[in-house]
């Protein structure tokens, strides 16, 4: 890890906690991160945008991390449900909502806004 990677992951930046480099996150992927208010879903679209949604499908919270990322949209695998990325709503015709965080990338360093965090390695995975 980079000095300024260290920094950072040490650091509560007005209440953003660097989690990992936008690198880390394959595009049209994710990584899982976890937190006091559970497992988070960071994804990365083909533009380079990033999206944090609670990592729980709003059909029967199958894990949207290891779901198929197109546009700004992430598919469910285990029934097909798309959910928006950047609100964290289903789909029509399907009707749900899964909650989304607040992320941003400052410095190509991804920042979350979340009480708790902890990175996951081990929950990042290709798209
Ligand atoms: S749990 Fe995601 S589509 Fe059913």
């Amino acid at each position: 890890m980079s000095s300024v990677l260290a920094e950072r992951s040490l650091a509560a930046l007005d209440g953003w906690k660097m989690v990992c480099a936008l690198e880390d996150i394959p595009r049209l992927g994710s990584r899982v991160v976890k937190s006091a208010a559970g497992d988070i879903a960071v994804f990365r679209t083909s533009d380079d945008e990033v999206f944090a949604l609670h990592d729980k499908c709003p059909h029967k919270g199958g894990p949207l991390s290891q779901g198929i990322v197109h546009g700004r949209q992430v598919t469910c695998p285990l029934h097909g449900w798309k959910t928006r990325l950047d609100d964290g709503n289903a789909v029509a015709p399907d009707v749900g909502c899964t909650k989304p965080f607040a992320v941003k990338v400052e410095d190509g360093l991804v920042l979350l806004k979340v009480q708790g965090l902890s990175p996951l390695p081990a929950g990042e995975r290709a798209g």
